[in-house]
């Protein structure tokens, strides 16, 4: 009997990891979601428990199923079943179909599997959405962000004049951070211009995002503790391209190359203003002329890295 089972069970076993090899493989080859924060809670719910089933309905329904209005990059969703309370977000500078992949992604298949039966669950992605729901209500407060966990996703292309980027970049961000919070939408994208040591102008581009259960305050609250984070890491310091994400709020800056917002007029090129002032847009406009966001080097590098970190915790489990 054991021994029939086993020589059953080791096939199927290889099946599985390669199936699981080939599925990361993928993604990480197109670019696929890349998971670059998650906490699941070690307390479970039993199995056959009313939990699970509120949880499974509650995640249906974060994810657009039957949903109305279009799941698109301006997706933001709470709901509550039973003693269960989530949301989901997409970033405003992602598009509908990769929404709608990482929605997909993270809810029928991520969260089952790493996140298998916990009681509490967030999971961020670079570029993508975020998904959490937990025992008891916690909208209105952002999570808390312990700096040595959150991925900066950022480039290393060259700045002409670092010390000048540095400048237009502390201006732009914290202006945006405090813009974010008094727009309905917890969003606020803007640019800063800038003038380069040895003749010519630069332009900075930024974009913040909080879910929009949090009040003003507490959304540039925690921006602005995701500015933190991103300052601290020394590999940003002079980067012309960074992003970072927590679970309640999404902070992304690039120069030269304006944020693509899907539905929303792209940027007018700002004249470069010796004294800072950022200027920032919030999303009234209503134009998709702009080209379509290209795939970035970082995002593929990030995605390799995860597609890794994937695979270790398969073969662990
Ligand atoms: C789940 O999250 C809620 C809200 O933040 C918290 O009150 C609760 O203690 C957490 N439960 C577990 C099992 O971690
Ligand atoms: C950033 O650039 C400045 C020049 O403006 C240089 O002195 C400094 O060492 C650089 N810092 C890092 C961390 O690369």
């Amino acid at each position: 009997m054991h021994h029939s089972a086993r020589r059953l069970l080791l096939p199927l076993v290889a099946v599985a990891v390669a199936s699981l090899l080939a599925a990361t493989a993928t993604a990480a080859y197109h670019g696929g979601v890349t998971v670059t924060h998650e906490t699941c809670s070690t307390t479970k719910w039993n199995y056959g428990s009313p939990y699970g089933n509120n949880v499974g309905e509650l995640l249906s329904t974060l994810s657009g199923a039957g949903s109305a209005a279009p799941v698109d990059n301006w997706w933001f969703r709470t709901a509550t079943v039973g003693s269960v309370s989530g949301l989901a977000m997409c970033f405003a500078d992602s598009d509908a179909t990769w929404c709608r992949k990482c929605l997909t992604f993270l809810i029928s298949k991520y969260l089952p599997y790493k996140c298998d039966h916990s009681r509490n669950a967030s999971v961020v992605t670079s570029g993508g959405c975020v998904v959490r729901y937990a025992d008891a209500p916690f909208f209105g407060s952002a999570s808390g962000v312990d700096s040595d966990e959150l991925v900066v996703v950022s480039s290393t292309h060259p700045t002409y004049d670092a010390a000048a980027m540095r400048e237009a970049r502390r201006a732009l961000l914290s202006q945006l951070a405090e813009t974010a919070g008094e727009e309905a939408l917890r969003f606020a994208t803007g640019s800063q211009g800038y003038m380069v040591r040895h003749g010519g102008s630069q332009v900075m581009y930024g974009m913040a995002q909080c879910t929009r259960d949090l009040p003003a305050s507490e959304c540039t609250a925690c921006l602005l503790d995701l500015l933190a984070v991103m300052y601290k890491d020394v590999s940003v310091t002079n980067n012309t391209e960074a992003s970072v994400m927590g679970f309640s709020c999404y902070l992304t800056y690039q120069i030269d190359d304006p944020i693509y917002i899907d539905r929303m007029a792209p940027p007018l090129s700002p004249a470069p203003a010796p004294l800072p002032v950022p200027a920032v847009t919030t999303p009234t406009g209503s134009s998709s002329a702009a080209p379509p966001p290209v795939a970035k080097m970082t995002t593929v590098l990030i995605a390799a890295l995860a597609a890794v970190t994937l695979l270790v915790s398969a073969i662990a489990v």
